[in-house]
């Protein structure tokens, strides 16, 4: 337990040792009743952390491989190193399908290491990009706060500074993504600035990251809060409870199609059935470029049934897990919804706000 980390004003979810050899990582699956520091030594720790989610959030997935390419570094045989280096990073981004910051992070360090023939110069300059790849996640983030403070603003003036009621789904905040978070950005800054906000935030089961971590973090900074069940958005949207939803995202297309977590696209159908705003909050890292058909074309991840079958809680000092369906029946666990780019009103980036269609995203990023 170190709680060090939790008290800092800006804490972040992963951090290295002095030495560049382990990566320390909160155990996400704890929270927010239980503050553990998990540290990992070699790549079989790293996957073990992404696919067993102790860390999770596409901009922390992609941190924390970026973090596994330099110990893959580290481990790497001194001589003919090569096929080492690309079977192991090959490993690697392949312990979650749906986050594209994955395959994104590890495609960035590995022509890093394979430049570098010499291996203690090589763990140096893979810790001098993940070093990088980390630092610019945080400040891509920050970025998105101040281009999606506006759109808050805009609302607290058109309701004569009455509370801005905000929705979000799942957990896209600084647990997800270094510092700040994406969708909870504009939220922290319109909070700073001194709006009146209020936020529902989505349980998300199965693992009910809405309930236990976007709702801690909001609770730690001061931000009035309402934990709602999934289904409860639609019926608060029928009557005028909600203004603005904001959500993040773990791979959108060019094309404007969003992955994020299931339950997602049902929200922003009931946003357009309500003519209420529906904004996808995400830094560049988590545009795929490749893919034209978001719905047909993202991978969707399927878990383990028993997330659905079992419920985690916490009892008289520590956590439990209790079976809620027929011991007998079986569950389907798909992790992952596409919300077609139709019914989304516009995507907050670290470059401004665009229409979720390529010509205007392309508008932002023609470097890209
Ligand atoms: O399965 P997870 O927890 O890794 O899912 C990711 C998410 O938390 C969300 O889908 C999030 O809204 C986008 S990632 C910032």
């Amino acid at each position: 337990m170190n709680c060090a980390n939790a008290e800092k004003k800006n804490p972040r979810p992963l951090w290295t040792d002095a030495a560049g050899k382990t990566v320390k990582v909160i155990d996400q699956r704890l929270l927010p009743h239980e503050y553990v520091i998990a540290e990992l030594k070699n790549l079989d720790d790293i996957i073990r952390a992404i696919k067993e989610m102790y860390v999770r959030g596409a901009p922390l997935i992609g941190a924390t491989a970026a973090c596994g390419v330099c110990l893959i570094a580290v481990h790497a045989p001194e001589q003919n190193a090569e096929n080492y280096l690309k079977e192991e990073c090959a490993r690697l981004r392949a312990s979650r399908p749906t986050a594209v910051n994955l395959a994104w992070a590890v495609d960035r360090m590995l022509p890093h290491l394979l430049a570098e023939k010499n291996k203690e110069k090589r763990i140096a300059a893979a810790w001098e990009e993940a070093e990088t790849i980390i630092e610019l996640e945080a400040e891509n983030c920050r970025k998105i706060g101040e281009y999606g403070l506006p759109l808050i603003r805009e609302i607290s003036k058109k309701k004569g500074g009455k509370t801005v009621n905000l929705l979000t789904h799942c957990n896209a905040g600084w647990l997800a993504c270094i510092e700040w978070g994406t969708a909870t950005a504009p939220m922290y800054a319109a909070h700073m600035a001194g709006i009146d906000i209020h936020v529902w935030v989505d349980e998300t089961r199965p693992l009910n990251q809405g309930a236990r971590l976007t709702a801690w973090e909001l609770g730690k900074a001061g931000i009035k809060h309402t934990v709602i069940t999934d289904n409860a958005g639609g019926h608060l949207m029928q009557h005028g409870m909600v203004d603005m939803v904001i959500t993040g995202t773990d791979r959108s297309t060019y094309t404007g199609d969003v992955a994020n977590k299931i339950g997602t696209y049902l929200k922003a159908l009931a946003a357009k059935d309500n003519n209420i705003p529906f904004y996808v909050a995400l830094p560049s890292t988590t545009f795929d470029r490749t893919l034209r058909d978001g719905v047909r074309e993202i991978p969707i991840e399927e878990r383990d049934p028993d997330e659905i079958r079992f419920i985690q809680g916490y009892e008289k000092g520590s956590i439990k897990s209790v079976l809620v369906p027929p011991e007998d029946s079986p569950a389907g666990n798909y992790a992952f919804d596409v919300t077609p780019a139709r019914l989304v009103s516009g995507f907050i980036t670290e470059r401004g706000i665009c229409r979720a269609e390529e010509k205007d995203i392309r508008r932002l990023f023609p470097d890209q």
